[in-house]
């Protein structure tokens, strides 16, 4: 049986937890394979909102299994927080969460670390949600890292220990002040693992295999989005993993001719948060229009995101980087009552009109070309069938879909469940 990949194909916030959770009723395991709780997926039904950080977006279908993958850091502090927020929903995570044993851990020290090297950087900093994500994988890739199945050898406090020390040398290193308790991080950092050790640990990739082999269906959840990609983003303005589909095979363990179709997730208009180039960004009321109307503060940190038209460009690029098969368009609602909308389709870039992304995307030289279309003033929230939408926005989603070449099967027109409109 295949896998299904779902990913985000810009800065990330395309809004993937909505969706997964959309999906999840097509699926028997949501897997989440890269990225940690730098993640904010959004998830609002019944009138409730939650945000997960670590968790797969399908734990709130009691009948299937969430895994969080290999290529997942977890920290085990607001792992815990996440599984207390969803408890007043009846989730049963002892029948439904499981964690590969090769996730590796983000300690207190990595946190600590990710704020000196950011501090260090001055104006040039990635602009990281600081919650250790890159010392976290540096370690991995360094091969110091520390593991969930670390925690079923009965020295792993010496092995706690040891890394711990290396990391505050290295914190004195960078020379820079920083406000931090170490005894009340790892304080709460020995409680939660504590609990983290009754979740069930897993070899994630037999889970896999043996699913495979039983016909189950799995949906790989991606976080952040392939503009953060470690290779493919904007570097180094990005996040520390493969956030395309290449992670995906690595980050779980599932061979690439098993990947059936790829989702690809965006947003009708383009966000980022943190620093790095983005050339369609606005700073005029169109930007500021987007903002308030999308309620674009980051899930996870609440910093403001920066607003600007779709990039036709980079989202071509982002799909032929993951062989997108079919897309869905997020927060078309948030457009509604525009006059105009613009589609950069191609940059001005040293006196050329190109249409790939060039290695610099920061180059001051590098200037975004528009074709404008005709807004519409709609409601799209009361919306319940795609065949209603408006003329204009129907005329939006044919350009897309004839200048990628894949179809946009769903347009998502409100943060909750219920307004999805599938095509
Ligand atoms: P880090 O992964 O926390 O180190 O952050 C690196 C860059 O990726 C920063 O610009 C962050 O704002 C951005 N980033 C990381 N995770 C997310 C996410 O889930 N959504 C949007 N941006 C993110």
């Amino acid at each position: 049986m295949a896998v299904d990949l779902l990913l985000g194909l810009q800065w990330g916030d395309e809004g993937k937890g909505k969706i997964v959770d959309v999906l999840t009723s097509n699926y028997d395991i949501i897997a989440r394979f890269q990225g940690g709780p730098n993640a904010g997926h959004t998830l609002v039904f019944n009138d409730k909102k939650y945000v997960l950080h670590t968790i797969p977006s399908g734990i709130f279908h009691n009948d299937k299994i969430n895994l969080i993958g290999n290529g997942v850091v977890i920290d085990p502090v607001i792992l815990n927080k996440e599984i207390e927020n969803i408890k007043e929903e009846n989730v049963d995570i002892s029948k439904t969460l499981f964690i590969s044993r090769k996730a590796h851990l983000i300690l207190p020290t990595h946190r600590l670390l990710d704020a000196a090297s950011e501090k260090s950087k001055g104006k040039n900093k990635i602009g990281s949600t600081l919650k250790g994500i890159g010392p976290t994988y540096m370690d991995k890739t360094g091969r110091n890292g520390f593991r969930v199945g670390d925690l079923e050898s009965k020295n792993w406090k010496t092995k706690y220990y040891d890394l711990s020390k290396k990391h505050q040398q290295l914190i004195d290193f960078y020379n820079v002040e920083l406000d931090f308790s170490l005894e009340d991080l790892e304080s709460d950092f020995f409680e939660a693992i504590e609990k983290l050790k009754k979740i069930n640990f897993v070899d994630s990739e037999n889970l896999l295999f043996e699913s495979q082999d039983k016909n189950k269906s799995i949906l790989a959840e991606g976080a952040q989005g392939s503009l953060l990609d470690i290779d493919f983003g904007t570097y180094p303005y990005v996040t520390s993993s493969n956030t395309t589909a290449a992670g995906a095979c690595t980050g779980l363990g599932i061979s690439p001719n098993s990947i059936n179709d790829v989702f690809g997730i965006f947003k009708a208009y383009t966000t980022r948060v943190g620093s790095g180039p983005f050339p369609t960004e606005l700073f005029d009321d169109y930007g500021k229009t987007m903002s308030k109307a999308g309620n674009e503060f980051g899930a996870t940190t609440g910093r403001p995101r920066r607003c600007g038209w779709l990039d036709l460009v980079a989202l071509k690029y982002a799909c032929r980087i993951n062989g997108v098969t079919k897309l869905m368009m997020m927060k078309t609602d948030v457009l509604s009552g525009f006059d105009k909308i613009l589609v950069c389709t191609k940059y001005k870039y040293r006196g050329e009109t190109i249409e790939n992304l060039p290695y610099n995307l920061s180059e001051e030289s590098l200037e975004p070309v528009y074709e404008e279309f005709e807004g519409w003033s709609e409601n799209l929230r009361e919306l319940k069938s795609a065949d209603n939408l408006p003329k204009s926005l129907n005329k939006y989603i044919d350009f897309l879909e004839s200048e990628l070449n894949i179809p946009i099967v769903i347009v998502s027109v409100g943060p909750d469940r219920k307004e999805t409109l599938f095509r």
